[in-house]
């Protein structure tokens, strides 16, 4: 009988050992070690000597640079996350739930990027073609530029690049590719690794800009080694709750722009729609002229996103409160709950607080500590909050209200949707004036906003 013989991999950092460890000798992480049947072949073109160019090396001010060239994918909400555009020749790696939309993004991405006089290949190694058809028509993308294959091994699908010669390439996904070189099972630490670098070859070689669909794991990650994300150029996260249609995109690495943009979706019948004011989208249910909610003027990324923040404060049954929050930091909340107990002289010792963001939306700028600190006053006093106020600040430890970035851009969005009143930082209303429709109110602490919004 043959012998099979295996190797250990550590799926957060690649390091590779014949025996098993409870912590990882390479990156001290716990509990990574996947065993695996070890490669045979070792052919070139796996991750060594993957590029070797002969060039020398040039002095910095003797290279040819200029701007990035940009392709625009016809959707703008992912063109924003990308930071402009695709970059000809970039690496970009989708993940996501299952379910969640990430082939149908890509399939309208695709369409798009046909309709504007590319060339795509779209290959799945999920669907059939039929099954991609089928989608296809649902979501109205068809388009002659655009080809499917159904095909995983690697081979097949250099044969269909070199057929097609595409200037877009979607991989769906890279769990489904394997290497026959490569003996261990495809979605393996091995052959997600050799395949990317394949993958990484072919599109810096050739010029092809190539996206990965890449599945997470239990633990929201995406699956296969964690070295995966640092081979391609953008990994973007393509996240949304269950019971919510929306979608969110966003990027957590990318090498051509900045990581803090999101693009939102909303998921109908005919596929993914751009959501372009995600504003209105977040304040649509809002209750008007009750305790506890109020609306906080946020940044994402460059873009200012005004969301409903909830608090509900009631006496516990418990011999501790018990402290919940949804969509902010929790940390914060209980920062808040200290400086309202100690420089408001509130007693919420005996209160369960509950601070929720409306519509499943995360924010973790300070900027939403003001509306934290009115949200749970007004529940705990049982007043109102006025319906047409925004609330932006950072509260500090001795109550203070600081001053946060970008003051302007999330005032003429609280005006351009209707609000009446801003009650910001005094110390972020200096250089700039505000739309005349809305009134500023600056204040320097948590006392003074309360006495503002409460009164
Ligand atoms: N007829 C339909 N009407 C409305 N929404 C639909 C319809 N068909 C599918 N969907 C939506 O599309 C989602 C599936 O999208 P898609 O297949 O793109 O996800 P995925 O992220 O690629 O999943 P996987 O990880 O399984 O590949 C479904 O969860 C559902 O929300
Ligand atoms: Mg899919």
């Amino acid at each position: 009988m043959v012998k099979v013989k295996t190797k250990f991999f550590c799926t957060e950092c690649g390091y590779e050992s014949p025996k098993w460890y409870g912590k990882c000798p390479g990156c001290g992480s716990w509990n990574t070690m996947v065993e695996e049947t070890e490669k045979v072949v070792k052919t070139q073109g796996l991750t060594s000597g993957l590029f070797h160019t002969k060039e020398k090396p040039l002095p910095i001010i003797n290279i040819e640079s200029g701007q990035e060239p940009r392709i625009q994918t016809g959707i703008a909400e992912l063109n924003r996350v990308l930071g402009g555009g695709v970059v000809p020749g970039s690496l970009i790696l989708v993940g996501g739930d299952p379910g969640i939309g990430k082939s149908t993004l890509l399939l309208q991405t695709s369409h798009e990027m046909a309709k504007a006089g590319l060339r795509v290949l779209y290959i799945s190694g999920e669907e059939s073609t039929r099954q991609t058809k089928l989608r296809a028509e649902r979501l109205g993308a068809l388009s002659p530029e655009l080809y499917v294959l159904c095909e995983s091994s690697m081979d097949g699908i250099e044969e269909a690049i070199d057929q097609v010669k595409p200037d877009f390439l979607v991989i769906d996904s890279i769990q489904t590719v394997y290497l026959p070189e490569v003996t261990s099972a495809p979605g393996s630490v091995s052959q997600v690794r050799e395949c990317t670098a394949r993958f990484m070859r072919i599109s810096k070689g050739q010029g092809i800009a190539t996206v990965l669909v890449g599945h997470v794991t239990k633990e929201g990650a995406i699956a296969g080694p964690r070295m995966l994300e640092h081979m391609v150029d953008s990994v973007l996260y393509f996240e949304g709750e269950r019971h919510h249609s929306y979608r969110l995109l966003r990027a957590v690495k990318n090498r051509f722009g900045s990581t803090n943009e999101i693009g939102i979706f909303e998921m109908k019948e005919a596929g993914l729609d751009e959501v372009a004011n995600p504003s209105e989208l977040f304040l649509s249910e809002r209750p008007l002229g009750v305790a506890g909610s109020t609306v906080v003027a946020s940044m994402e990324g460059t873009r200012p996103m005004l969301v409903e923040l909830q608090a509900l404060i009631a006496s516990t049954q418990f011999p501790s409160p018990r402290r919940m929050a949804t969509g902010v930091d929790h940390h914060r909340m209980n920062l808040i709950i200290a400086v309202l107990e100690k420089r408001m002289g509130m007693f919420l010792q005996n209160q369960d607080a509950y601070v929720n963001l409306a519509g499943g939306v995360k924010l973790d700028e300070p900027a939403v500590d003001l509306a934290i600190a009115v949200s749970i006053a007004s529940s705990f006093r049982d007043l109102p909050t006025k319906p047409f106020d925004v609330f932006f600040g950072e509260v500090g430890l001795t109550g203070e209200v600081r001053a946060v970035s970008r003051a302007e851009q999330r005032v003429k969005e609280a005006a351009k949707l209707g609000f009446k009143r801003v009650i910001l930082p005094e110390k972020s209303m200096k250089g700039w004036k505000g739309p005349k429709e809305i009134q500023l109110i600056g204040v320097n602490t948590v006392a003074d906003a309360l006495a503002v919004a409460l009164d």
